[in-house]
């Protein structure tokens, strides 16, 4: 490439000063001086602009003219010069410019700021904004951090599949994957002959976790992880909740609920860790236009034990807090993100495994405790968020699953592979699901998940 990143003309610049180089980026916006005209480019490369240094008896006007706009694409070869700004760095004293692509005065970004509301609105060009520019960047570092934790300690990354024929929640949110068509499902008598029509031949959905797979996968392997995009038909129009939000999620054999709980809580550590270190920048700036402290939150985070709270112990704390909640607060009954966060945020003030819930409101694959009232499922609650982290040891008795996937109702025909890895070899396991955009919304202070991902797939909502 002939171009120089802008990520390296201010990381280089010392030696790159006073040498000549060519940049290519899209203007955030212009300013057209007397004698000198200006030019904030950015590349994707940093969150940092680029300033070109526009001397107008030395570029012809009529390209000042069509690169001196928001959103144009253009080209500048200069040399590197100290800024002579306040904010220091380099800018680019240019010799010429050229336009690689126009950007007429229709282009919706114009103001310097809008609202995540409107922006979302033109999800093609809102990626061209300081917010998800630093979105996608911290987004990229979590992901590949993730990756490093696990690979760092010998686990396998296995791909599960997309297209299921179970669902692992058990909470009916399943996507329906079919190729009938309309006019399929009118020539059709009954639901049976539309499925025996359909490409499988049976009910077929997109994959709500990787989970149950994942467990084959580590019944052979000992420990995995998967992390790909899950899908959930929940019609919980919610800062929290989208249709398709990406999990990781480990396995590990041999592993009881404290051994995971120990997992989690220090993968978590790891990644802030990593976030901190790679994304200075990043955080810098969602500190500033997000979350007052942030930078202080996670450094605290990384460094100190999170809290672990039995739900009984949970549920009496919330009784006796003397908030008021808009849902009701019982043994038995789920937490609601409202007492998550009462949880975490006033009462422990820290990050929080929550163990051992009822077994009534849990899903099925979730060892029995002993009480024969509990299972050995915890829920990781983080401050400002609620719910980041789903986990369980997972039931590894035959009788007791089958007697759980009965008393729900399940189909057994539906699990019949799962079933069996009761049967042959069965070992403790344990595993957990990390919403990898809850995981986002904690790490920049970004309230709304629409906000996390390129697109965002929620109720109603499919932006192209
Ligand atoms: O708690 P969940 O439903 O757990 C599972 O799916 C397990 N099978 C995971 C496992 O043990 N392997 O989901 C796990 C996490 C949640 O804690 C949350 O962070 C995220 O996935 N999540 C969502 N994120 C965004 N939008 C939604 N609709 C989400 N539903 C769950
Ligand atoms: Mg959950």
């Amino acid at each position: 490439m002939k171009y120089t990143d802008i990520s390296e003309v201010f990381a280089k610049g010392v030696a790159l000063a006073g040498r000549e180089v060519t940049v290519a980026g899209w203007v955030r916006t212009a300013r057209d001086g007397k004698n000198m005209a200006f030019a904030a480019l950015n590349d994707g490369t940093t969150l940092r602009h680029l300033q070109i240094v526009l001397d107008k008896s030395v570029i012809p006007a009529d390209a000042l003219s069509a690169c001196l706009r928001s959103g144009a694409a253009i080209e500048a070869r200069g040399v590197v010069v100290e800024a002579k700004t306040d904010a220091g760095g380099y800018e680019i004293d240019a010799s010429e410019i050229s336009l690689i692509g126009e950007c007429p005065a229709d282009y919706p970004l114009q103001k310097k700021y809008h609202t995540l509301e409107f922006l979302r609105t033109v999800p093609h060009l809102r990626v061209r904004t300081n917010t998800f520019n630093a979105m996608l960047r911290v987004r990229s570092k979590l992901s590949f951090a993730l990756h490093r934790y696990f690979q760092e300690r010998g686990y396998t990354y296995v791909h599960t599949p997309i297209i299921t024929g179970s669902d692992c929640e058990g909470a009916g949110e399943i996507f329906r994957v079919t190729t009938n068509s309309y006019a399929d499902a009118k020539a059709c008598a009954n639901e049976a002959e539309y499925i025996a029509r359909d490409f499988f031949c049976r009910k077929a959905g997109l994959t709500v976790s990787g989970q149950l797979e994942g467990e084959v996968a580590a019944m052979a392997m000992g420990r995995i992880y998967t992390f790909g995009p899950t899908f959930r038909a929940e019609r919980s129009n919610t800062p929290r909740h989208a249709a398709e939000f990406w999990q990781i999620e480990p396995e590990v054999a041999f592993a009881k609920l404290p051994d995971i709980i120990a997992i989690a809580e220090e993968m978590i550590k790891y990644v802030i860790r990593a976030v901190l270190d790679e994304c200075g920048e990043e955080l810098a700036f969602f500190e500033k236009a997000f979350e007052p402290g942030l930078r202080a939150k996670l450094e605290s985070v990384a460094g100190s034990d999170f809290a672990v709270v039995d739900y009984t112990d949970a549920i009496r704390m919330l009784k006796e807090s003397g908030e008021q909640f808009a849902f009701p607060v019982e043994w038995g009954l789920d937490l609601q993100t409202e007492h998550e966060r009462c949880l975490t945020e006033k009462l422990i003030g820290k990050p929080v495994f929550v163990i051992n819930y009822p077994k009534k409101i849990k899903s099925f694959y979730m060892k029995q405790n002993d009480d024969g009232k509990t299972v050995a499922a915890t829920d990781l609650l983080v401050p400002g968020v609620g719910e980041i982290i789903g986990c369980s040891e997972r039931e590894a008795d035959y009788d007791k699953l089958v007697a759980a996937m009965t008393e729900r109702g399940m189909n057994l025909d539906d699990y019949k592979g799962y079933m069996e890895l009761r049967k042959y070899g069965s070992v403790p396991h344990s595993g957990f699901g990390l919403g990898l955009e809850r995981m986002l919304m904690y790490v920049t202070g970004v309230g709304n998940i629409r906000d996390l991902q390129l697109y965002s797939r929620t109720p109603g909502d499919l932006m192209a």
